[in-house]
């Protein structure tokens, strides 16, 4: 774990970055506040590495995160920066940080925003962490990512809903969630929803398996299924397996993409509290001088991980998940 002179910490700058998800702000929350009591000035970036870019940043008090806890997106905004791969320009974003006296920087994001804050310590000695803030779960080295637990809950709202619908015309649906390279909410939500199959960009499950088991189901008295499937790398995926299945097997099935909705609406409890964990947390592993680490969760206490390490993506690999899927669709 990489250190700072901590004689030097008296002003701290906080960002959000790539996706937002919901609890950001309860996270954003937890740094203005634990820093602000332990003495330090924080500043508030807007829209990620551009805020760092365009200087675009202002002071924060105890009453800016006022009333925010609850809310979804991020008060700073965020955003992909795709200038910041150019070493020149975070070069001018660090001198920028330095001019302004933000002394240490908390970056809320995913793997690659984790990627951009490694290369502000290495190539420019700006000490920062970072705090794992993705609905999608893939961040090596937490067991879970701020807004994981929000974005399965909302799926799993929608499919119980689908459900309704699903079972009273007797029909086949295909329900897309969100994870790009990640399967995790979509086998969460297809256990906690009761599905038939489920779709994972790690392990893609044959459509051969999932037209044996709508055919199994079917033989047990099944009138209705429903198959989730994660979108991988862009959306519109379910209507291609909804074409596959046709083609191959006859059956018809409607499909439902949850996309963005995923992304916003209030936190759940199990989110607003490890967003306000981490971030005090993030503030805590600065004071003692420490940095380069991302703040995560592990087995119920919070851990810190080596940036390099927590940017290699996480797969899903709970084969016993996976096989329970298909158990309890029996
Ligand atoms: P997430 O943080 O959710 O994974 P992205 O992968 O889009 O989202 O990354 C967010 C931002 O982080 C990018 O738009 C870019 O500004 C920065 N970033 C990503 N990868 C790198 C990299 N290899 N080097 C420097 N900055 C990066
Ligand atoms: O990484 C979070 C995520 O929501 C993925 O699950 C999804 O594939 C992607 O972002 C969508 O990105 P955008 O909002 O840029 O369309």
């Amino acid at each position: 774990m990489a250190q700072f002179d901590v004689s030097r910490l008296n002003r701290i700058g906080v960002f959000t970055s790539g996706g937002d998800a919901p609890a950001m702000n309860a996270a954003i929350r937890a740094v203005v506040r634990t820093g602000i009591v332990r003495g330090k000035e924080v500043y508030g970036i807007y829209q990620g590495y551009t805020g760092l870019i365009q200087s675009h940043w202002e002071k924060m008090d105890l009453r800016s995160v006022a009333n925010i806890l609850q809310r979804g997106g991020t008060i700073l905004k965020s955003g992909r920066c795709p200038e910041f791969l150019n070493p020149e320009v975070r070069k001018q974003a660090a001198e920028n940080v330095r001019k302004a006296g933000i002394d240490a920087l908390v970056c809320i994001g995913g793997d690659g925003s984790f990627k951009g804050a490694q290369s502000l310590w290495e190539e420019h000695k700006i000490p920062i962490v970072g705090l794992p803030g993705t609905i999608d779960n893939d961040i090596n080295g937490t067991d879970m990512t701020i807004g994981f637990d929000t974005a399965v809950n909302t799926a799993l709202d929608a499919i119980d809903r689908i459900r309704d619908t699903a079972a009273s015309h007797d029909r086949l649906f295909i329900v897309e969630v969100m994870g790009r390279d990640s399967g995790f909410i979509a086998v969460h939500v297809a256990l906690a929803g009761g599905a038939e199959e489920v779709f994972i960009p790690e392990n893609l499950t044959q459509i051969d398996q999932a037209i044996e088991s709508i055919k199994r189901g079917l033989q047990r008295g099944k009138t209705s299924s429903i198959l989730v499937t994660a979108e991988g790398q862009k959306p519109g995926r379910a209507y291609d397996l909804a074409e596959a299945i046709r083609k191959k097997a006859g059956f018809e099935a409607k499909v439902c993409i949850l996309g963005h909705v995923q992304r916003g609406g209030a936190p759940t409890a199990a989110d607003r509290i490890l967003a306000s964990r981490l971030g005090a947390g993030a503030v805590d592993v600065l004071v003692n001088g420490q940095c380069d680490v991302m703040v995560g969760i592990h087995n119920g206490q919070y851990v810190t991980v080596p940036l390099k390490d927590s940017t290699k993506k996480k797969a899903f690999k709970d084969e016993d998940l996976l096989h329970l899927v298909k158990i309890l669709a029996h």
